[in-house]
């Protein structure tokens, strides 16, 4: 029973999120009015349920930080299930990209273009207030307000979220690491840019700091589908980008329906330490045992640029 209220206390939490989130389809837009109807009765100072709807109905296909709860419910990672990877594009209708698309992801790296216009990573991120979240699928950790910003090609973007993938996505030369990390930013147009960490069991050096401090919210999210947390502390997401590292960028897409294109890509070449503990809190997401991965898309023609990255620097000009 404890456990019950609780639930509503989370999910009428998630509302804020799910106000500003595009709807794209009816049963999203049932789940949305649920939600707001939690909202509504609420006695906190919850949004009015009124510009909910009106947001909902707006024809952006994806909401700011990817898909919704309620988009996960949807899809699987099972192969062989009627809503596994190979449907995804069958069942809805926004979401025929993901088998009609030319420019899906996660692809392998392999051949790259080594790129002279690329420079070292450009970015300012700050410690912000966070929740976190299990989605079905994935733990998301959310910037309430957004947090600092990637500059890409001249362009700024804002992190909205960060999640997790076990094992990873993307592969190098056909090599599937431990783990992935996704930070999924935007723009003022609503353009995605995603930068991508990889992290390893056998790659020398510490367990990132940030990960072990939020391994009770994991522990206690696990497989309790649709629940979430405040975090107590400010999260500042920095330690995990290393600007020191090269990186690989090519055009793709979101890697969950409905797999919208026009992401760019920037993915981290250098490999950071994960202990085996963590890499299994971050794959007890679902309450049904399952990867997190969706398979290699085609190329298609695209090229994939590469930035080698600067040389190591001393001590205690990595860590400030
Ligand atoms: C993949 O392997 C080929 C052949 O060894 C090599 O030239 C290429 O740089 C590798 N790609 C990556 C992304 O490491």
């Amino acid at each position: 029973m404890i456990d019950r209220s609780m639930t509503t206390a989370r999910r009428r939490h998630s509302c804020g999120t799910t106000q500003s989130s595009t709807a794209f389809t009816s049963v999203t837009l049932a789940i949305i009015a649920l939600f707001s109807v939690t909202c509504a009765a609420s006695p906190d100072p919850a949004p009015a349920p009124g510009p909910t709807v009106a947001a909902s109905a707006s024809p952006d296909p994806a909401p700011a930080s990817g898909p919704t709860v309620a988009a996960h419910a949807l899809f699987s990672y099972m192969e062989n299930t009627a809503n596994g990877p190979g449907h995804w594009g069958s069942l809805e209708p926004d979401w025929a990209i993901c088998r009609d698309g030319k420019e899906q992801s996660p692809i392998d790296i392999s051949k790259m273009e080594a790129a002279q216009d690329m420079g070292p990573l450009e970015y300012t991120y700050t410690a912000g207030d966070c929740t976190v979240q299990n989605q079905g699928h994935d733990f998301v950790l959310k910037w309430k307000e957004g947090n600092g910003k990637l500059t890409v090609e001249k362009k700024d973007y804002v992190l909205q979220q960060v999640h997790w993938h076990v094992p990873s996505e993307h592969t190098i030369n056909g090599t599937r690491l431990d783990m992935e990390m996704h930070m999924v930013h935007q723009d003022s147009s609503k353009a995605r840019a995603v930068l991508s960490v990889f992290f390893s069991k056998r790659q020398p050096g510490d367990p990132s700091k940030l990960l072990t401090g939020l391994e009770p919210y994991f522990k206690r999210l696990a497989r309790k589908n649709n629940m979430d947390e405040d975090v107590t502390e400010l999260v500042d997401p920095s330690p995990w980008v290393d600007k020191t590292s090269g990186y690989y960028r090519y055009e793709g897409s979101l890697t969950t329906p409905p797999c919208s294109e026009g992401v760019i890509w920037t993915i981290m070449s250098k490999v950071k330490h994960v202990k085996e503990e963590q890499v299994k809190l971050l794959d007890a997401v679902s309450v049904v045992e399952e990867s997190n991965f969706r398979p290699a898309q085609k190329i298609n023609g695209r090229v994939v640029r590469y930035y080698e990255g600067e040389p190591a620097k001393s001590e205690e000009e990595k860590e400030p």
